[in-house]
């Protein structure tokens, strides 16, 4: 089995970041910033409210590991951003942080999808995906695409996608991705196949409401 090791320099300067979490009060957001403070980082959960975010972070952990400040802070202290809010804020929330982001790693884990009476399907996106929708809003950013099928109950065990146009971001985050024990950072193609990722979530939707589980990815043969 051919495994992708992350270089142990790339690995040490995951250990090395604050991980920023927009809209990290929500479950996804909530779920990464646990583990990731459990691996050791720093993490600062963002919200639109900075009291809703102190009360999520101390639900997660304890400063000065684990602090909640409003978004726009939270763009500007951390090292590297997760996007985590829902479809509908994505757009809107990025091109108002686009100066705070200039010059960071922005992981988005965006699933532009909705749900009718038929269940979960995926929603057109005019750029393509989610993520590239981020790399419109953030010209000045370095825009990667990962954990959109973590499941926020469990993240545990699955293996990530990671997508994006630069090596240094992408193995960076695959790095990031695998200081949570069990996760395994897979370099999955660039942001332009983005859209396909982030709707293949409707289908794990579907798997999970049929067979009442959290299912998650594995990628066979690497
Ligand atoms: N849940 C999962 O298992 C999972 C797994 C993989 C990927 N994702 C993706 O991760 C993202 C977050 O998922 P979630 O389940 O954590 O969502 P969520 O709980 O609905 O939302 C996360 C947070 O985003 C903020 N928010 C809500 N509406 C907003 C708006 N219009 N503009 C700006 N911020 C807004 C809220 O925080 P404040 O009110 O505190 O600002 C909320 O707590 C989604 O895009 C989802 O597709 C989720």
């Amino acid at each position: 089995m051919a495994v992708a090791q992350v270089p142990p320099e790339i690995a040490a300067q995951a250990a090395r970041l604050t991980v920023g979490i927009l809209g990290g009060t929500g479950d996804q957001g909530r779920g990464l910033a646990r583990r990731l403070a459990l691996a050791g980082n720093r993490v600062i959960i963002g919200s639109r409210d900075a009291g809703r975010a102190a009360t999520a972070a101390a639900s997660v952990g304890s400063p000065p590991q684990v602090t909640g400040a409003a978004n726009e802070e939270v763009a500007r202290a951390a090292d590297l951003v997760i996007a985590a809010v829902p479809w509908e804020g994505h757009a809107d929330l990025l091109a108002r942080l686009a100066g705070a982001l200039e010059g960071k790693i922005v992981v988005d884990c965006v699933n532009p999808i909705a749900f009718d009476a038929r269940g979960a399907y995926a929603i057109p996106v005019p750029e393509g995906s989610a993520a590239q929708q981020a790399a419109a809003e953030l010209t000045g950013s370095t825009v990667v695409g990962a954990f959109h099928h973590v499941s926020a109950v469990l993240l545990l065990d699955p293996d990530v996608l990671v997508l994006g146009d630069d090596r240094h971001a992408t193995d960076l985050v695959q790095a990031l991705a695998e200081r949570i024990p069990g996760v395994r950072g897979v370099y999955a193609g660039r942001l332009r196949n983005c859209g396909q990722v982030e709707a293949l979530t409707a289908n794990l939707v579907s798997v999970n409401r049929r067979y009442k589980a959290h299912a998650g990815l594995r990628v066979t043969d690497v």
